[in-house]
C-alpha cells in the first residue's frame, strides 16, 4: 500500500502508480493486477483488502485475478457482490463454484487503431491442466490481432501451458520483489515473474506488425520502479488516511496477541531505570540525535527515544504493523498496549535490548536483567533499516550508552557506599 518510510529510497506505494500508469495514454493501456491481495484473514487485512480494491478502482484498473483466499476474504468482508462494479474480476479458483457470483476465467479488452487492425488483448487464468484446457477451447478467432496472456500460479503447469502456441504470455509466481523476464528475448511465450510488494510495475508493451498477414503482436517487457520522486495522486494519498482511520478505530492495538514472560518478570519502563543508571539513561535520552531537516542545530533529543514521535507524526501510532517496533515489548504480556494505557513503554527502551526489568528493578541490581532480549537487527531489517547492515559499527557507536567501566561501578555507589542514592519502595 505504501512503503513504511523508516529509511530512504524506498520502493512502491498506491499514491504513486497513477504517474507511472499515466505514461501510457488511457485508450492504449490495460491495468491488471495478478491477486493475492493480502496473505491472511486478520482483521487489519480485512480493511486493507477493503482499501486495496478501492484504490484499485480509483486508479482505473482494467482486470484483478482474484486468488481462492481473495475470494473468501471478499465474502468476510462483504465485499464480494460489489468487487465487479470496481474492475473486472477473473479467478480460476475453485472457491469460484460455492460463490454466489460466478466469476469468469478470462477477460478481454479491445484496442482500435486508425491505421490498420485493431489488437484483442486477452488475460487468462489457470490452475490445473483441466484450466488449461478450457482456456484452449474456448478461443474464438478474431478479425483482430490478437494477444493472450496467461497469470500461472501453479509452477508446474508452466511447460505444459508453453506448449499452447496461442499464449503469447505467461505471468509466474514471484521470484523477487522485481518483476523479471525469465524467458529468452523475443522467444515466445514472454515468461515474467511477478513482483511483489507493489515495488515495481512490470509493462508488457504490445506492437503490432502490420506488414505481415494477419498481423502480427510483438511483446516486449520492462520492470518501472515504483520510486519516491514520482507525483502523489490526492485521491489515494487520502484514501490511505481512511486507512489509517479504520486501523485505529478498529482498536487493533488493544487486540495484538501477547505471549507469556517467564515467571515473574514484567516491563516497567525505561525511567524505572533512571535512578540507578542516570548516565545511561541521559544518552539514552538525547543520543543519536533527532535531525530535522532545515533545521541547523539538532534536537537533544534521542532517536530510540522519541521513536513513537515518528509514529505520530505520520498518523501510524495506531497502527500495530508499525507500532510493534517503535515501544517496548509489545509482543509480551505488561508489554505496549496504548499510548493512553501504557505511556511509559512508549519508544525504544532499555527492556527492548535488555529484557523486562522487574526482578532486576526489585532487587536492587542484584538479579540480572533477563527475559527476552531483541538484537539490533530484530528491528533494523534491510526493509526498515536498508543502511544497517553495511553500516553496522557506525550504528553500534551511535548507541553507546555505557561507560567504562561498566556495572561493578555502579553497585558499589548503590550498595554500602556513602551518599549512594536512596531507594524508596
Ligand atoms: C521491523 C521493525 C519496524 C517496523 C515494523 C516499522 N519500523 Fe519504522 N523504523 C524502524 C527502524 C529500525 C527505523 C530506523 C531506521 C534507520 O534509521 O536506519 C525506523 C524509522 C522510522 C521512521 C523515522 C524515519 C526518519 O528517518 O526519520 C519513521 C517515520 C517510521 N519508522 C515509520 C514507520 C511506519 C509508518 C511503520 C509502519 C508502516 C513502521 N515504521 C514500521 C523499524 C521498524
Ligand atoms: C538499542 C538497544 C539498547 C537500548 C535501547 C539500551 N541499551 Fe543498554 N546496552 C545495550 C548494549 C548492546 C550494551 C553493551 C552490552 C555489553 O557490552 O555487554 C548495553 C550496555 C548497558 C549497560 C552496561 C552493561 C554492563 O555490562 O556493565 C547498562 C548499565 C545499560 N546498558 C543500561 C541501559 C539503560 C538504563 C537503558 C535505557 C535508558 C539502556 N541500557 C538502553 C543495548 C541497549
Ligand atoms: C535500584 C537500582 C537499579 C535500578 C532501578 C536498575 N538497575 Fe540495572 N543495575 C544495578 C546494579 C547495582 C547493577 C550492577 C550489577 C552487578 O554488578 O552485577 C546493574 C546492572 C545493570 C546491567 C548490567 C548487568 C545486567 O543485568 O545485564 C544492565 C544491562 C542494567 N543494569 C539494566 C537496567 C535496566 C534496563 C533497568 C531498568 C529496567 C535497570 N537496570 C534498573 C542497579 C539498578
Ligand atoms: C525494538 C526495535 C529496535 C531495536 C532492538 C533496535 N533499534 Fe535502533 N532504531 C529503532 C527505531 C524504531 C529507530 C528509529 C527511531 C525514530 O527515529 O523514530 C531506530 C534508530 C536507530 C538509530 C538512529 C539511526 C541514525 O541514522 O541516526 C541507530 C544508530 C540505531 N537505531 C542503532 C541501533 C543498534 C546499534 C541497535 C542494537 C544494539 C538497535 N538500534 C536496536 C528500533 C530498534
Amino acid at each position: 500500500m505504501k512503503p513504511c518510510g523508516c529509511s530512504g529510497g524506498q520502493l512502491g506505494g498506491l499514491e504513486r502508480l497513477d504517474a507511472v500508469f499515466n505514461t501510457v495514454p488511457s485508450q492504449n493501456r490495460l491495468i491488471l493486477d495478478t491477486g493475492a491481495l493480502v496473505p491472511e484473514s486478520t482483521e487489519q487485512n480485512l480493511i486493507k483488502f477493503n482499501v486495496i480494491v478501492q484504490a484499485f478502482g480509483l486508479l482505473g484498473y482494467d482486470v484483478v485475478n482474484l486468488t481462492g483466499q481473495d475470494i473468501t476474504i471478499a465474502r468476510q468482508a462483504g465485499l464480494i457482490d460489489g468487487l465487479n462494479r470496481l474492475f473486472n474480476c477473473i479467478t480460476s479458483a475453485p472457491e469460484n463454484q460455492t460463490s454466489e457470483i460466478n466469476f469468469p476465467m478470462k477477460f478481454t479488452k479491445q484496442f482500435s487503431s486508425a491505421e490498420g487492425p485493431g489488437i484483442d488483448v486477452t488475460i487468462l487464468t489457470a490452475d490445473t491442466a483441466e484450466q488449461l484446457t478450457q482456456l484452449k477451447e474456448s478461443v474464438n478467432p478474431s478479425s483482430n490481432a490478437v494477444v493472450f496472456i496467461l497469470i500461472l500460479a501453479n509452477p508446474d503447469l508452466i511447460e505444459a501451458a508453453s506448449n499452447l502456441s496461442f499464449i503469447d504470455s505467461m505471468l509466474i509466481p514471484p521470484h523477487s520483489d522485481e518483476p523479471t523476464l525469465i524467458s529468452e528475448v523475443n522467444k515466445k511465450p514472454v515468461i515474467i515473474a511477478q513482483g511483489r510488494l507493489g515495488k515495481y510495475v512490470g509493462q508488457i508493451n504490445i506492437d503490432i506488425d502490420s506488414s505481415s498477414q494477419p498481423a502480427k503482436p510483438q511483446l516486449s517487457f520492462r520492470s518501472v520502479a515504483v520510486t519516491e520522486d514520482l507525483a502523489q495522486n490526492q485521491s489515494l494519498v487520502e484514501l490511505y488516511r481512511d486507512y489509517q482511520r479504520l486501523v485505529k478505530e478498529a482498536r487493533l492495538l488493544e487486540k495484538h496477541p501477547k505471549f507469556p514472560l517467564p515467571a515473574h518478570l514484567q516491563y516497567v519502563g525505561s525511567k524505572s531505570c533512571k535512578l540507578c543508571h542516570d548516565y545511561e539513561y541521559q544518552k539514552w535520552l538525547t543520543s543519536p540525535p533527532v535531525v530535522i531537516p532545515g533545521e541547523k542545530t539538532t534536537t537533544q533529543k534521542g532517536r530510540h527515544a522519541n521513536a513513537m514521535l515518528s509514529l505520530v507524526d505520520v498518523n501510524s501510532d495506531y497502527d500495530p504493523e508499525c507500532v510493534v517496533c517503535h515501544v517496548i515489548g509489545m509482543d509480551y504480556e505488561t508489554g505496549f498496549i496504548t499510548s493512553a494505557q501504557t505511556p511509559q513503554l512508549e519508544d525504544v527502551g532499555c527492556e527492548n535490548c535488555h529484557g523486562p526489568g522487574s526482578e532486576h528493578v526489585r532487587s536492587l541490581g542484584a538479579i540480572q536483567t533477563a527475559g527476552p532480549k531483541s538484537t539490533c537487527t530484530d528491528c533494523h531489517t534491510s526493509e526498515h533499516s536498508a543502511d544497517y547492515l553495511a553500516n553496522e559499527k557506525q550504528y553500534n557507536d551511535k548507541v553507546i550508552h555505557w561507560r567504562p567501566p561498566k556495572a561493578p561501578q555502579i553497585r558499589r555507589r548503590i550498595i554500602g557506599e556513602p551518599n549512594s542514592p536512596k531507594i524508596v519502595k
